[in-house]
């Protein structure tokens, strides 16, 4: 059967077989450290798991663009946050930001450009669909930017995605040098799901505030522990309107609209902000204590790292050790995440996930491994304490090192 799919040969999710490994290592009574995913930690908000049992009852369907009371609030949320000027026929509620993602770079079918190592599903989506797309390799050196030569070669026709936090590492960017070295015309997707989770900055500025021909995504599911809920937007800069238009016409055969519970939960959430102060602040203090206890263990060892700026995600090189990897007979990222594993616990996800070459042993370390409700339902929280609940990710950080010295 012909498919215009490219199905295929396609790897199963690289998180679902890494669950189905961790379930067995558990079965056979062994510790875990759950490093592989990029799920917050932390619960979802109290007011807004009582705003949507408020809003159980609502059933219509939706304008396929999103509720326009929730767009009005995140229109006015951007101005008052970001101080830039966003109506609400500028914002579109997507069925999680990944949609959104997808529906821009099927709509912009010439070029779309990824940078990588680059979280999984920018590639993925180009793949599935048999998307022309380039991908720019960035370096570790480099700390994940693009490089001079790279931007110039965008021209006018282009599509590319920029994530800041960034998954898989941590690192942010400048935004305001980055739009004045790329080329203006250049439709720029920024990614900016992990924005409130910048540790030391509670508000780093977005794509919106430097450049026209832009489109931002956003949404509950990094900052707000809420996922699986499946709350996302996009907000297009007044000259893409029509792209807004065409993204709308995707969604309506495909999911017709978010859902409607869980839209009309979030207007409280954007309208009263300050209600989300005190999780975030607590969210981002605790990543903040944990990256400084990581990174003297991380200090210890071999391993080359970047320091996370934001999110919860470190970007691990390991080849310094390639040659002891060798002698025990793997060559490549995923063979080195499969023996961790099994003779660890440790679970991370490999660089090849990335868009990584095979053989530079890169690996996506995510220390969510711990109670995100003990940060947030507890008051006056101090560093030791924070150390505490984060027990588990400093020993299993511990075990990866001890792992690696010791091979
Ligand atoms: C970089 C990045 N963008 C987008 C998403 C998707 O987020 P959503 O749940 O809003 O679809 C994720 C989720 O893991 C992510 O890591």
């Amino acid at each position: 059967m012909k498919s215009v799919m490219n199905l295929e040969g396609q790897k199963s999710s690289a998180t679902l077989v890494l669950n189905q490994m961790m379930k067995t290592l558990e079965k056979q009574g062994r510790k875990v450290y759950k490093f592989g995913f990029g799920q917050s930690p932390f619960p979802v908000p109290k007011f807004l798991v009582d705003e949507l049992k408020k809003n159980a009852f609502q059933k219509s369907y939706e304008d396929t663009l999103g509720v326009q009371e929730l767009r009005s609030a995140i229109a006015d949320w951007y101005k008052q946050k970001y101080s830039v000027d966003v109506d609400k026929d500028q914002v579109m509620i997507t069925t999680g930001s990944k949609a959104a993602i997808f529906h821009s770079q099927m709509i912009n079918r010439e070029r779309n450009n990824v940078m990588t190592p680059a979280w999984v599903s920018y590639l993925n989506q180009n793949i599935l669909v048999s998307q022309p797309h380039r991908k720019f390799m960035t370096t570790f050196e480099n700390k994940w930017q693009l490089n001079t030569q790279d931007m110039k070669s965008m021209n006018n026709d282009d599509h590319i995605i920029i994530n800041s936090p960034n998954n898989p590492t941590g690192l942010m960017i400048d935004m305001k040098k980055f739009s004045q070295d790329i080329n203006p015309n250049t439709i720029v997707f920024s990614d900016e799901i992990y924005s409130l989770l910048s540790h030391l900055n509670p508000t780093p500025p977005t794509m919106l505030n430097f450049r026209k021909r832009t489109i931002v995504s956003n949404g509950l599911s990094k900052w707000a522990g809420a996922g699986g809920w499946r709350l996302g937007f996009a907000v297009f800069s007044k000259d893409l309107l029509k792209i807004r238009r065409q993204m709308g016409v995707f969604m309506s055969e495909l999911s017709s609209c978010t859902p409607s519970p869980v839209q009309h939960a979030a207007i409280k959430l954007f309208r009263e902000f300050h209600l989300m102060d005190d999780y975030l602040k607590k969210s981002n203090f605790s990543l903040h204590v944990l990256t400084k206890e990581i990174n003297k263990i991380l200090h210890k060892s071999q391993i080359k790292f970047h320091e996370p700026e934001g999110g919860f995600y470190y970007y691990l090189n390991f080849n310094n050790y390639k040659d002891k990897l060798a002698k025990k007979g793997i060559h490549n990222n995923i063979d080195f995440c499969t023996k961790l594993l099994n003779d660890t616990g440790v679970a991370v996800l490999a660089g090849s996930y990335f868009g990584h070459d095979d053989h530079d042993i890169f690996a996506r370390y995510s220390y969510v491994d711990f109670n995100g409700s003990d940060v947030i339902n507890n008051d006056n929280l101090s560093y030791t304490d924070i150390v505490k609940i984060g027990k588990k990710v400093l020993e299993g950080t511990q075990v990866l090192v001890d792992y690696l010295e010791n091979l």
